[in-house]
């Protein structure tokens, strides 16, 4: 060994000498759990929200006070019986079995008198039923019959049923007219689907969404940020898909915070979302603004017309001064709109409409199946 060498171990010794060598050996490993503690603490608030985590926090530790969580158990027990109170069916006089012998016409007796517990919600019940009043009658009986005159039908089979794949086709078309298919901006292809309600044409956007940005941009872990103002289908939609969600605070005229939303915004992110209106205020998100921040950072824009899809249209007809809100919107990428709302069709009818073939295509399931 050289001078050198012997010089540079003499210090190094002197150097550990000062420290324990069980002082040696815990410090990375402390270090390394105070890391990991940190990590864990720092996902967690950005997961949940500064505000959020802080008032969990305090609620965690109110419950360990003894008796404090027996308290909360018994109230909250007491708003589930209140509300169960209030339905009227009682379970004891269900018929649970297939009677001996059928019922024939005697079921449409059982079905009236089942019918007078409903609440009478003419004209009282905004959200639920969208027609009241007398108009609502031959309303009814017209869409009944119309209805009638298919309900045994089944548009898989289209080559059996062409009336109906015609009339889905028409439905779809007229639906994407009243809202910019036929405006240049929109691209001119403009296509879509109907659907049983405005959940599953959330739910067939964004599923469709997460495959075509697999496609077009790699990603693998999609996320999407909707505002707080949107619709459960997003929760919905995020569980069965497997996207992560944001749910961004709304601002203080109760829209869609555009600011907010960008700052959420990461390379994983799929879609944002806006409400034209939202259902919890009826408030108008701003569409145009979201449409620009959704072309900025190349990603997917889906306007939730399911409440406002048969409204805004006639409302700008009638020249209320409305913002842009479906496809004349260039950032827009998909639209829902429900039929069975204003549109006033029978229940279970909604209409997804996507800016193109490239997208719509990743809606369909192509199997082969083998019948042996
Ligand atoms: C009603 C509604 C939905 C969901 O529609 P369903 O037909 O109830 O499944 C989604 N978004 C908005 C804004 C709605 O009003
Ligand atoms: C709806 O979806 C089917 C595939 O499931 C497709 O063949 C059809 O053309 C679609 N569009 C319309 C407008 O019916």
């Amino acid at each position: 060994m050289d001078e050198t060498a012997l010089g540079l171990r003499a210090s190094a010794n002197a150097f550990l000498s000062q420290y324990e060598p069980l002082t040696l050996v815990l410090t990375p490993v402390v270090g390394l759990l105070v890391a990991i503690l940190l990590h864990f603490i720092i996902h967690f608030l950005l997961e949940n929200g500064i505000k959020r985590s802080f008032v969990g926090l305090i609620m965690g530790a109110v419950k360990l006070v003894p008796g404090v969580n027996k308290y909360i158990e018994g109230e909250k027990q007491k708003v589930v019986d209140k509300l169960q109170s209030g339905i009227k069916c009682k379970r004891e006089s269900w018929q649970t079995e297939l009677p001996h012998i059928g019922l024939g016409r005697e079921v449409i007796g059982r079905l009236t008198s089942q019918k007078e517990k409903d609440v009478n919600w003419q004209g009282r019940c905004s959200g639920t039923v969208y027609i009241g009043g007398h108009e609502s009658e031959g309303h009814f009986l017209l869409t009944n019959e119309a209805y009638s005159m298919f309900s045994h039908t089944n548009p898989l089979h289209l080559d059996v049923f062409p009336s109906i794949a015609q009339f889905e086709g028409e439905v779809v078309a007229m639906t994407a007219s009243l809202l910019g298919s036929k405006e240049e901006a929109s691209g001119g292809q403009v296509c879509g689907n109907m659907t049983s309600g405005g959940t599953e044409s959330i739910l067939l956007a964004v599923k469709t969404t997460r495959d075509y940005m697999k496609i077009k941009k790699g990603i693998k872990k999609p996320e999407m940020v909707i505002p707080e103002s949107a619709h459960s289908a997003y929760d919905k939609a995020a569980q069965y898909f497997n996207i992560k969600l944001w749910r961004v605070p709304v601002n203080e005229e109760f829209q869609a915070d555009v600011k907010k939303i960008r700052r959420s915004i990461n390379k994983n992110t799929i879609m944002i979302v806006g409400s034209a209106p939202g259902f919890p205020h009826g408030i108008i998100d701003p569409i145009e603004e979201l449409g620009e921040l959704a072309l900025n950072f190349g990603i997917c824009f889906h306007v939730d017309l399911c409440l406002g899809g048969f409204v805004l249209p006639f409302a700008r007809k009638l020249g209320y001064p409305l913002p842009c809100f479906d496809f004349a919107v260039q950032g827009v990428t998909s639209i829902s709109v429900d039929v069975h709302k204003y549109g006033l069709g029978p229940k279970g009818t909604s209409v997804v409409l996507y800016r193109n073939r490239e997208i719509r295509k990743l809606a369909c399931l192509a199997m082969t199946m083998y019948y042996i």
